[in-house]
């Protein structure tokens, strides 16, 4: 789901080489580490999951919906939840690195865009937004 959202609903903003190097590296087996420690969390419909989330006090880590699902408040519902998990004894700002696509999501939730910055993914740097919550 990850690698396929990444390719549906972020590829249109990105070239392709920063898409391919994002995902290169990407496996199931990478995952596993992360949900053992029960860290994600998902929502499922029917029975399905159809998107993940992670987040940490003061950090929302990531939210990603099957784009089959797209544009029906899951991602909203998620992002709910992983701002009560980065709300946890914790009374800062919440912050979080937003993909360009996603950036009028988080707005919509009362984010603000604060700086542009690329994250490592691979052996490339995806251009992102630092978003501030608070
Ligand atoms: C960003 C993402 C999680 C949104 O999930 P979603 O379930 O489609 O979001 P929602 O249905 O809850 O949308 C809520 C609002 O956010 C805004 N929004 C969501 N996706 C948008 C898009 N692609 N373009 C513009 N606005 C968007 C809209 O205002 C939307 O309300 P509306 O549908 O009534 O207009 C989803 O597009 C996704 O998984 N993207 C790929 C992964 C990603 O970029 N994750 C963020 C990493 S930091």
């Amino acid at each position: 789901m990850h690698t396929t959202a990444v390719r549906t609903i972020c590829a249109p903003h990105y070239a392709k080489e920063i898409i391919d190097g994002w995902l290169a590296l990407r496996n199931a087996e990478g995952y596993r580490k992360v949900i053992e420690r029960g860290a994600i969390f998902v929502a499922e419909r029917a029975g399905e999951i159809v998107g993940f989330g992670e987040a940490q006090p003061g950090q929302v880590l990531a939210v990603y919906v099957d784009p089959s699902t797209a544009r029906l408040g899951v991602g909203t519902l998620l992002l709910q939840r992983a701002l009560e998990i980065a709300r946890r004894n914790y009374d800062g700002p919440i912050r979080l690195e937003s993909t360009l696509n996603a950036i009028s999501f988080y707005e919509r939730a009362g984010f603000r865009a604060i700086e542009r910055s690329g994250v490592q993914r691979g052996n490339v740097v995806v251009p992102v937004g630092v978003m501030q919550q608070g």
